[in-house]
């Protein structure tokens, strides 16, 4: 059975293309989308989308992978990475592994965006390559899932 990942982007995210260009680049969040499923099939995984600019429903939707057996996800929280306890707990409580994306180099910008209260409880994070770091994540948590299933038992 392929794996199950999703690809979860938080606040002002839906603006892709047109939101400060110079920063996030031109590529819409649907043409994010349809690369990514592009690089999923590759990958022999399955995946599904989420946007919202309503935290509580991304707090809802992470319970709902984790409960669903989603195997992975990666995240572009947003400015919520600067902001939310509550995303970190639902992150931390999913016992799914996550990979934090960040477009911009977060470390390059204003000093309020250098801390982050999810990156402590994601295996990685990955900032500043572009819209390219989500298929990095990607290609990670399909690694990282290979690597977790059991052994096969010897053959007899
Ligand atoms: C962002 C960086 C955040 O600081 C910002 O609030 C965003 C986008 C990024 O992808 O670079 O909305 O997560």
């Amino acid at each position: 059975m392929k794996p199950l990942l999703a690809v979860l982007n938080g606040p002002n995210l839906d603006r892709l293309g047109k939101r400060e260009p110079g920063v996030y680049g031109s590529a819409t969040l649907e043409d994010l989308h349809s690369a990514l499923r592009a690089t999923a099939s590759s990958l022999g995984a399955d995946i599904i989308f989420f946007q919202t600019n309503h935290e509580g429903e991304l707090l809802d939707k992470i319970g709902e992978l984790a409960d669903g057996g989603c195997a992975g996800a990666a995240i572009n929280p947003g400015a919520w990475t600067h902001t939310s306890v509550a995303l970190r707990d639902a992150i931390a409580g999913s016992g799914m592994p996550f990979v934090e994306v960040h477009i911009s180099n977060v470390h390059k910008r204003e000093p309020f965006r250098h801390h982050s209260y999810t990156a402590g409880v994601c295996d990685g994070v990955i900032s500043g390559l572009g819209q390219q770091g989500y298929h990095f994540a990607l290609e990670y948590l399909v690694h990282q899932i290979s690597r977790e299933k059991p052994p096969r038992s010897p053959e007899k």
